[in-house]
């Protein structure tokens, strides 16, 4: 990933400038695909199962924002943080839980492991693996976890090469919206 991201984004013309670049980013998950490329079929996903939840669908497209800014175990977190002030917290949970909820999912479905791309397995291992009772419980108790298990769904259904979906432009007045709400939250 190139190093013009900054630690947090500060306006919507720099995450619109940098979604671009994932645009010419090559994703993890094969040929043929983008960084942008899988954030837009998971936002597409999403709005499919969950029309009226704009912020899920923004958080779908952005998912992934933290990829290569740091270890690939730690990408869901540190990547919630860059776009946390101005997207909101839900927007930056849902983020931030991405990976976890892969290792919800593994823990608590028999069915789901064998959904997950080649690469979402060879992840696993690094990001923790399968979940402790405990951390099953912890993860139920945040707010919006069934939508983060939405999203981790929506993540593996998102890894098509030259799927035809909609642009970045489908999604600006979203990410628009989402963005003036916390603003008027903050004011
Ligand atoms: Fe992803």
């Amino acid at each position: 990933m190139p190093e013009t991201r900054p630690k947090t984004f500060d306006s919507l013309e720099a995450l619109e400038g940098y979604l671009e670049v994932m645009g010419r980013t090559p994703s993890d998950e094969g040929p043929g695909i983008t960084e942008l490329d899988h954030g837009l079929q998971c936002a597409l996903e999403l709005r499919a199962v969950a029309p009226d939840d704009a912020e899920l669908h923004v958080a779908g497209l952005v998912h992934d924002i933290g990829h290569g800014l740091v270890h690939i175990r730690d990408h869901a977190w540190s990547g919630a943080e860059t776009i946390r002030a101005l997207l909101g917290d839900r927007v930056a949970t849902l983020v931030g839980l991405h990976i976890d909820a892969k290792r919800y999912l593994v823990t608590t479905d028999p069915g789901y492991r064998v959904t997950l791309s080649p690469t979402s397995i060879e992840t696993l291992a690094l990001q923790g693996g399968d979940m402790s009772a405990e951390a099953v419980a912890a993860f139920e108790a945040w707010p919006s976890w069934r939508e983060a298990l939405m999203l981790r769904r929506a993540d593996e259904a998102a890894k098509t090469p030259g799927r035809e979906v909609p642009g970045l432009e489908a999604w600006l007045p979203a990410l628009r919206e989402t963005a003036s709400r916390q603003v008027k939250a903050g004011a």
